[in-house]
């Protein structure tokens, strides 16, 4: 499933999140050249683990729209990717979180 994951965070998600999932520099403030915010790393440093398993599905399913019905920026939904598929690239990342992050997060959403 992680294997999975790799691939197609590598096609549809590396060109933005990094191919390490390191996000773009100064992404906490940064803007893009269109004025939109910067792709956050996802590899523990940033804060998707704040959100649980179920948000950040979301997220990636339909993207920041659903959190604003307005949203201008990069984060868009991937309506082309199965449940599955989506659920394997969030293995994918969380395999490439340090342990303390994952540790905490186990406890944050308890298994
Ligand atoms: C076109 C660029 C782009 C692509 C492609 C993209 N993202 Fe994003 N992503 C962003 C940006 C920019 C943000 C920050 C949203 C904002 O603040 O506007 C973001 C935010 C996120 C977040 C929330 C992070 C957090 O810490 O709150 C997650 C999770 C995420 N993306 C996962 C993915 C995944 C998984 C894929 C591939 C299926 C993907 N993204 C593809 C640009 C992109």
């Amino acid at each position: 499933m992680i294997s999975k994951g790799e691939t197609l965070y590598m096609s549809n998600c590396a060109s933005c999140h990094g191919s390490q999932l390191e996000g773009k520099k100064n992404w906490t403030s940064g803007k893009d050249e269109d004025g939109q915010s910067l792709p956050p790393p996802l590899n523990g440093e940033g804060h998707s683990w704040h959100h649980s398993p179920d948000q950040l599905f979301q997220i990636i399913r339909y993207g920041f729209k659903i959190y604003n019905p307005n949203y201008q920026g990069k984060m868009q939904g991937n309506e082309t990717l199965s449940d599955e598929d989506i659920w394997s690239i969030l293995e994918y990342m969380k395999s490439v979180w340090p342990k303390k992050i994952r540790d905490q997060y186990k406890s944050l959403v308890k298994h």
